[in-house]
Order: C-alpha cells, then structure tokens, then sequence
C-alpha cells in the first residue's frame, strides 16, 4: 500500500467514527484586505449562535488574531509536532467564546515530516474535529505555494477582495494559478468572494462582475458571492482597542455585513458540505504537497 493510499484509509476510518468539523478557508490574493478582521468577527458570529468556533490563524509569519485579541499564545502549531504538545495545550481559549490556534513557523516544515509524524498530526487534528463545529482558517496572502495548497484542499473557500486595482488583478492571479494546478477541481472547492471596503451594493456586484467574468471566461472556475462590507472606521477602533469590532460596535455598518454573512453561511444546508474536517484537510494537503 502507498503512503497516499493509507493516509486515505486513516481518514476514513475516522470518518466513520467520528463528526467533522466545517472548515471555512478564508482567503485573498494580496495582503490587508480585511481576512484577519473577518475571520475574527464571523467567529464571533458563529460562537453567538452557539457554535463552537476556532480560528487557525495560518498567516504564518504574522501573528494577527492573536494581536487583534490581546492574547499571547504560549504554544503553536508546531509544537504539537515537534514538542509532543496536545490539542488543548495548542488551542487558546480566547474571549467571546472562540478558541484559535497559532500557526507558528508555518506549514513549511510541516511538509517535510516522516510518515509517522503525519500520522500523528492528522490523528491529533482529528481531536480538534471533534471540539470544534466550525474551524475558520485565516491564511496568508498571495500566491505563495503554501496558500494556494491551503485553497486547493479545503472545501469552502471566502475569498476577500478590495476596489483596490492591485487587489483584482491579484485576486485573478491567484485564481489562476489555483486553475493551473493539476490536482485543483472546481467540484471539491466552492469560492465565495466577499468585496470588502466597498461602499454601496452597486460597486459590490460590479467588484464581484469583473472577477467573476474573468474567473468564468478565462478560467472556467465559476465563483459565488456573499455581497459587500462596507468601509467602516470602527474596523480599525476595533483592531486598536484589540477587541472584535462585532462586539465593541455592533451596531456598525461593518458588524450589520459580517452578521449578514454569517447568517447567509449558516442557513447553507450542512449537507452541501461533506464535512471532511481539518484533520482530512490536513491529510491531502500533506498528500499533495510532499
Ligand atoms: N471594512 C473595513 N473598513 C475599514 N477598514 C478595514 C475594513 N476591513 C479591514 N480594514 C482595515 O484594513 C487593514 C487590514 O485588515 P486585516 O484584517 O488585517 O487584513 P488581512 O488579514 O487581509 O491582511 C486593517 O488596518 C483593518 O483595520
Ligand atoms: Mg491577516
């Protein structure tokens, strides 16, 4: 037997027993879009309809919902790997009832690990499966190998662009070269585009016309959208009083479209997601990495 085809049995058998977690991707093609602050604040939507939320705060490199929340995580991803650390050790109980994981030294020296590391990995990541319903993963910026292996496993992906010209082009950019990766099927992955920093729902749908145009024409990837946030000053308060802004200000425009948006996530039918979780996640991305 190959080592893919026994990471896919090791999966599958826990799938049997085990419920999986939702994993939410939430990515960009270029950096200071508002990931950080949408992760966060969907989060906190999600906890509020009593769902237990984590964060994977994968923007390795910078440490932003730790940050954003005032917390200082003492262990991170890694070392659940390399210092034998567990699950409840690595996840942080945050405020306004979500838990979030640092990512550490990043994803990189994870794909170098020996089949019996990668085995306890995903036998690890299938406890966290178990503690959580949702599992929000805050990614890095860009086409970097890393974020696009990311993109390529998980199921749903929100994809969070600007009017920013720069944050178009990159956003078709990484659409792109997500397109030209063999293993990529627009079947296993739904695309969701959130224009952020937008400030009527006209300038949204156009936003959301001109990527989806090109998506659809030049790289038959067909994207959905989950509509508009608005430009709003109490995001940056928020980020500097090192609270959510859905809890400092909920009445503001930001938090009434994160609320929107959690809301129109959390209507979808969970039978339109297979529910692989983050342990199976994990499982193909170090399959199709290494
Ligand atoms: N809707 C918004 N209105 C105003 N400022 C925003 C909005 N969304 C994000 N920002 C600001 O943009 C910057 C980048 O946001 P952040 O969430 O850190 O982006 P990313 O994680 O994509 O790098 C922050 O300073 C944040 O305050
Ligand atoms: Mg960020």
């Amino acid at each position: 037997m190959d080592q893919a085809q026994e990471l896919r049995n090791l999966v599958k058998k826990n799938e049997i027993i085990k419920p999986r977690a939702r994993v939410i991707t939430v990515t960009s093609g270029k950096g200071g879009v508002g990931k950080s602050n949408i992760s966060l604040n969907l989060a906190v939507n999600f906890a509020k309809r009593g769902k237990r939320v984590v964060i994977l705060d994968a923007d390795f490199g910078l440490a932003n919902i730790e940050i954003m929340l005032g917390v200082r995580p003492q262990y991170n991803l890694a070392d659940l790997m390399f210092l034998g650390k567990n699950i409840s050790d690595i996840l942080i109980d945050g405020p306004f009832n979500i838990k979030f994981i640092s990512g550490g030294s990043g994803i990189q020296e994870l794909t170098n690990l020996t089949k019996e590391q990668i085995y306890y990995l995903i036998q690890k990541l299938n406890e966290l499966d178990n503690m959580a319903d949702i599992i929000i993963i805050d990614t890095g910026a860009g086409i970097a190998d890393s974020v696009i292996d990311f993109i390529l496993v998980s199921e749903e992906v929100l994809l969070i662009t600007t009017p920013e010209p720069t944050s178009i082009t990159d956003s078709y950019s990484l659409l792109k070269t997500l397109s030209r990766r063999d293993n990529f099927s627009v079947n296993d992955t739904s695309i969701k585009v959130i224009t952020n920093k937008v400030n009527s729902t006209k300038d949204g749908l156009e936003l959301f016309g001109k990527i989806s145009t090109v998506a659809e024409k030049f790289l038959n990837i067909n994207v959905e959208y989950l509509g508009i946030i608005p430009d709003d000053p109490s995001v940056s308060m928020s980020v500097i009083k090192q609270k959510p802004a859905s809890v400092l200000y909920p009445n503001s425009t930001f938090s009434k479209a994160i609320e929107r948006i959690a809301s129109e996530l959390f209507e979808e039918s969970v039978e339109v997601h297979k529910n692989k979780g983050v342990a199976y996640l994990f499982a193909n991305l170090l399959r199709k990495v290494r």
